[in-house]
């Protein structure tokens, strides 16, 4: 069968700023969405798939022959979460493209036939999710520049669910709408991306500039009283640094924990919230 792999992604800092230019810090993340191909006489059309998104017929009409299959998706992703489950269909699909013609495209060409997919779902992408989810490397990412791929120390961290997905296409649009007003802390977001390149290897210096992004992308109005419940949560379980990561609205809380992920996962359980443990910069 013709298939095609892609991961999601976590976003340590710098969300929204990248919107506006500002450097993105991110990681991919070892859940993936995988495309199957199968042969079918007739237009190409979604079979079994583990993701529903209206948008989806949209996305398989970008990436696919018009004729020819029959598509199925499956992904370990939670959806609208903040993790690049959009970013990960996108890139999965590409490559599922190319296992037809047997071609192996090159980063920037699945980068830039990733653009108009992402659109569909996020109206404005800087392009840093699928940027991510193509290299499969923790990168530094800047707008309309090549990602620069980065070592990155296999970071603990835990992953809060807030059991809301963020709509991120109204969220970069509200972000908008907010500015020039919000523009100090968008600038302030960019700063901290600078000021984590020295510390990557110190979690205690990393989880500061953590806490700041949180307090910025409050300031944003892209935080959530239920993020802002999981943000207190983690802290309170000894997580060093803990943000929204992602779009927000909704979607996933970051929490780095060094010190092992126990404590965090057992404050999650016992207040009922789903939550997972993971390394970054390892995929
Ligand atoms: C979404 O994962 C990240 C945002 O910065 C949007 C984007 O970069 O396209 C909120």
């Amino acid at each position: 069968m013709l298939q095609g792999s892609a991961p999601g992604k976590l976003i340590l800092l710098g969300e929204h700023a990248v919107v506006y230019g500002h450097r993105a810090l991110a990681s991919p993340v070892s859940l993936n969405t995988k495309v199957q191909l199968e042969p079918f006489a007739g237009a190409t059309h979604l079979g079994d798939s583990s993701i529903q998104d209206e948008r989806l017929k949209q996305a398989l009409a970008l990436a696919l022959p018009a004729h020819g299959w029959r598509v199925q998706i499956q992904t370990d992703l939670p959806i609208g979460r903040g993790m690049g489950s959009s970013a990960a269909l996108t890139i999965a699909l590409l490559r599922a493209a190319d296992s037809i013609t047997g071609q192996r495209s090159s980063f920037d060409e699945l980068h830039a036939r990733g653009f108009p997919i992402e659109a569909l779902f996020h109206g404005n992408p800087s392009g840093l999710d699928h940027a991510v989810s193509a290299l499969g490397s923790a990168v530094v990412y800047r707008k309309e520049q090549p990602p620069l791929p980065i070592k990155m120390p296999p970071h603990q961290v835990v992953v809060l669910d807030t059991g809301h997905a963020g709509d991120t296409k109204k969220l970069v649009a509200g972000v908008a709408l907010r500015r020039p007003k919000i523009g100090p802390s968008l600038k302030r977001l960019g700063e901290l991306v600078e000021e984590s390149l020295s510390v990557l290897t110190d979690p205690k210096a990393l989880g500061l500039l953590m806490n700041e992004a949180q307090t910025h992308l409050e300031m944003i109005g892209v935080s959530t009283p239920k993020i802002a419940e999981l943000v207190q949560l983690a802290r309170g379980a000894g997580a060093l640094g803990v943000k929204l990561s992602g779009a927000g609205g909704g979607g996933i809380v970051l929490a780095l924990t060094p010190q092992g992920p126990e404590q965090v996962l057992a404050a999650a359980a016992q207040r009922g919230i789903g939550a997972f443990a993971c390394t970054l910069g390892k995929h």
